[in-house]
């Protein structure tokens, strides 16, 4: 049950009111799905310039859903919070002429940002390909939202361009706490009119934002812990797609991680859970190659491991259990769809419970091996 949850929308799993109001665009979309081939249409290539794959077929699925519920909703105004590199809103922009406030919390992505549109805007401009100007592109608000704010009201202080109207808010993995303030932002702004939001990093949420729905907070017969909300990040069906290739020897990587993260507390535990660059790995690569690829990047050392701390005689033992760090770690992964669908449905409960709400949806949008967090939770009211 819970795999046909996961499994990627179809046309035909959309909510029927979604196919009956798809407006009609000039430029199209038309990035070949979920290929690395280079875009034959000449308008795909600018658009999908510095763009990755993952972020590509997010955007080409979020199409589906995102002009229809506009229609539905009757606004033009897109609000997104946390909105990266700006890839989304650009082509929001370019292809569907919608108004959008892009708020970003990161002063470099923002300028990022800034520069792609510029860039794009620029080349299609010179092929008569839009009627777009500068000013029509989203504008980006460079600020960090905090809890109990109202998000229009940010807008407001930054962008000076008076009261912000009826919209539709919109979050493209929104890390942890900017999920509940989006949701809860949704619940208590009337202007607010429909809510597109991929949730991720569970595990960052506050503990009292866990059940957020009246319905699930009168029944909750235990507590998620953090370990529990982390797991929910993972995704099974790429655990799986390992299993089925027998390539079982790049999970231990998992019982490396163990081994490193012991060093760690050993000789900086100033860094303990400090993310490490990831480090793909063989049958062929022992824990020491690993270890110093994961906590060295040139001449920086992360936390003070001296290299012969990596095969130095306590880690023997360690390494023969390391199996059971990947049986483990393969038992926490069966767990790991469900207590997302248990966080997801408890944000879906808590939007149908607002007033004025009309319609609520999970959508399994994403293709999951590609884009692992691959729910949103759509609402309009
Ligand atoms: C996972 S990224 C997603 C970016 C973009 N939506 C996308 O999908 O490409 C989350 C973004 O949200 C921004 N962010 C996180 N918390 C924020 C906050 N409280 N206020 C503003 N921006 C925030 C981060 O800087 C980051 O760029």
């Amino acid at each position: 049950m819970i795999r046909k949850f996961r499994t990627i929308a179809s046309d035909a799993r959309l909510p029927q009111e979604f196919h009956d109001n798809h407006p009609e665009t000039e430029l199209s979309l038309s990035f070949a799905n979920g290929s690395h081939t280079r875009p034959e249409k000449i308008s795909d290539h600018i658009l999908c310039r510095k763009i990755k794959l993952k972020k590509r077929h997010e955007i080409e699925r979020l199409f589906k859903v995102i002009p229809p519920l506009m229609t539905l909703s009757g606004v033009s105004h897109i609000i997104d919070c946390g909105s990266g590199q700006g890839h989304l809103d650009r082509l929001l922009t370019i292809i569907y002429g919608y108004k959008i406030h892009s708020i970003e919390m990161d002063c470099d992505n923002v300028e990022n940002a800034q520069l792609h549109d510029k860039t794009a805007l620029e080349y299609l401009q010179r092929l008569k390909m839009t009627q777009l100007e500068h000013s029509d592109m989203p504008t980006k608000v460079n600020c960090f939202l905090k809890s109990g704010q109202h998000i229009d009201e940010a807008i407001e202080a930054i962008d000076g361009q008076g009261v912000v109207g009826e919209h539709l808010l919109l979050g493209l993995h929104a890390c942890g706490p900017l999920s509940n303030m989006i949701l809860e932002q949704f619940a208590d702004n009337p202007k607010c009119r429909a809510l597109v939001l991929a949730c991720c990093c569970y595990m960052k949420n506050g503990k009292e934002k866990f059940p957020m729905s009246q319905y699930l907070g009168e029944r909750m017969p235990f507590v998620l812990s953090r370990e529990a909300k982390e797991v929910a990040c993972h995704a099974i069906e790429k655990f799986l797609e390992k299993f089925n290739a027998n390539e079982l020897d790049s999970l231990r990587v998992h019982g490396y991680r163990a081994i490193l993260e012991h060093l760690i507390l050993k000789h900086d535990p100033s860094k303990k859970h400090t993310g490490m660059r990831s480090v793909r790995i063989d049958s062929s690569m022992g824990f020491k190659q690993y270890g110093l690829k994961a906590s060295r990047n040139g001449d920086t050392i992360w936390a003070n491991i001296p290299d012969d701390g990596f095969d130095s005689e306590e880690i023997q033992p360690m390494l023969e259990e390391c199996d059971r760090v990947v049986l483990y770690y393969s038992l926490r992964m069966l767990v790991a769809p469900i207590v997302e669908a248990l966080i997801l449905l408890d944000y879906e409960h808590y939007l149908a419970e607002q007033t004025g709400v009309k319609s609520t949806y999970v959508i399994p949008l994403f293709e999951p091996t590609l884009s692992p967090r691959n729910m949103i939770l759509v609402a309009h009211k």
